[in-house]
């Protein structure tokens, strides 16, 4: 039987940050009104050079200095996120060319702010089935670019970052114990992103969306959103720690989805668990989506909330609607990284830059010298040859 242990946890904010009363000199709000509704006072926004997969390379490549392990070792990269930059190639794929990571598969995983537990969820079993050995999951989110700025009810809510574990096989019992992964599709509408390509009203044709009818922003019924997140968040911490053959008594910390401190608040109350078993970084970070668990969960660490042999539970709820949690053994104390080894690791991605580099200008070399035929021009040349 294999086991899949959290080895290795890394995140990245951006430096820029957008406080409440920034946003009051943007739209009719207060630092006052969102604070008290949401237990946000500030968010992180990725400047113009950064994007989803900048973030969440470095979020990984720090995952992977905790767990003291080489890119060639990782088997699978799982990039949960709701703002790629492109829809293909997958910003997993990205991730894997700036890590150097030279035998990993590479994915990105659609679930909206419960897309860190999924992702979590599909690696770990892929481990425990033997399919794989070593996988790094991340949640990263550059939310300020699907954002309306003009639209109060959003705009306040949500901030950019990235978070990423490293999973690793192992016959020792512990890690990743139990999950549960919920969708209920009819309540889509209450919190949803359209894709860019995507038209809202086809009867009027594509001149609607020339004439900049279309909205590729975050839209969402608050009301609604907040009703569902207190059922599930209760409801499938429950089930999961009963899944793990555990009681709410031997769970140290839970690491909920950082929507709103009144979600997790009235969560608490429907478990009977003091608030203080939940860990809450909403108000430094407001709503990075996917990115939230994994973040938080690196902040619990450093400020020494998680101690070996913890049981720790991970929720999150969000667009789809989905919703899901996991329980886990946190188990593995990090190895102590030395600054020049971890200088070294440092040094590997530039390595792996420059091969990437290198690797295209190939390609483009062969391009011109010998000429590359269409895949139609392939096939004509084959049925010639027939
Ligand atoms: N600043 C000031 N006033 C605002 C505002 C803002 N940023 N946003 C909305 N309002 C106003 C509304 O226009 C409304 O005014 P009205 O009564 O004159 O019409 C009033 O505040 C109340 O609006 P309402 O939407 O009912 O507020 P609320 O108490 O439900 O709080 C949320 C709004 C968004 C904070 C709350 O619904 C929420 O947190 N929902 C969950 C959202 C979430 O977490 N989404 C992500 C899940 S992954």
């Amino acid at each position: 039987m294999k086991y899949a242990h959290i080895v290795g946890w890394g995140s990245y904010r951006p430096d820029k940050i957008l406080t409440n009363n920034d946003l009051a000199r943007m739209v009719d709000t207060s630092d006052e009104w969102i604070f008290t509704r949401t237990g946000i006072r500030e968010r992180r926004i990725a400047s113009e050079r950064e994007t989803t997969a900048t973030l969440a390379f470095e979020a990984a490549a720090r995952a992977l200095v905790v767990a003291d392990m080489h890119p060639s070792q990782v088997d699978l990269i799982i990039v949960a996120t709701s703002t790629p930059e492109y829809i293909f190639p997958a910003t997993a794929s990205r991730v894997q060319d700036y890590l150097g990571a030279t035998r990993a598969g590479a994915f990105d995983l659609s679930a909206a702010c419960s897309g860190f537990v999924y992702g979590l969820s599909m690696a770990a079993q892929s481990i425990q089935s033997g399919a794989v050995r070593n996988a790094v999951v991340i949640g990263a989110e550059t939310m300020s670019r699907v954002l309306d700025w003009e639209d109060r009810g959003t705009c306040i809510l949500f901030g950019d970052g990235a978070g990423a574990v490293v999973l690793k096989g192992s016959s020792i019992p512990g890690g990743v114990l139990a999950s549960t992964l919920r969708s209920d599709g009819s309540g889509g509408d209450m919190l949803s992103l359209p894709a860019v390509y995507h038209n809202p009203m086809p009867m009027l044709g594509p001149e609607y969306l020339r004439n900049g009818h279309q909205k590729n922003t975050v839209a969402m019924n608050g009301r609604q959103v907040f009703r569902f997140a207190t059922q599930v968040v209760a409801d499938s911490i429950e089930e999961t720690v009963l899944k793990a053959g555990l009681t709410m008594d031997e769970v140290a910390l839970i690491v909920p989805h950082q929507a709103n401190v009144r979600i997790i608040e009235t969560a608490a109350k429907r478990l009977r668990v003091p608030v203080e078993r939940f860990y809450m970084n909403v108000e430094s970070m407001g709503n990075t989506s996917a990115a939230s668990i994994p973040i938080a969960l690196c902040d619990a660490v450093s400020e020494g909330r998680l101690r070996p042999d913890d049981n720790v539970v991970f929720v999150g709820f969000g667009g789809g609607l989905t919703w899901a949690a996991s329980v886990l053994k946190w188990d593995v104390t990090p190895p102590e990284v030395s600054l020049p080894r971890r200088e070294w690791r440092r040094a590997r991605y530039i390595v792996a830059r420059t091969r990437s580099k290198l690797k295209k200008w190939r390609r483009k070399i062969i391009d011109t010298v010998a000429g590359s035929p269409t895949p139609n021009a392939r096939m004509r040349d084959a049925d010639k040859k027939q």
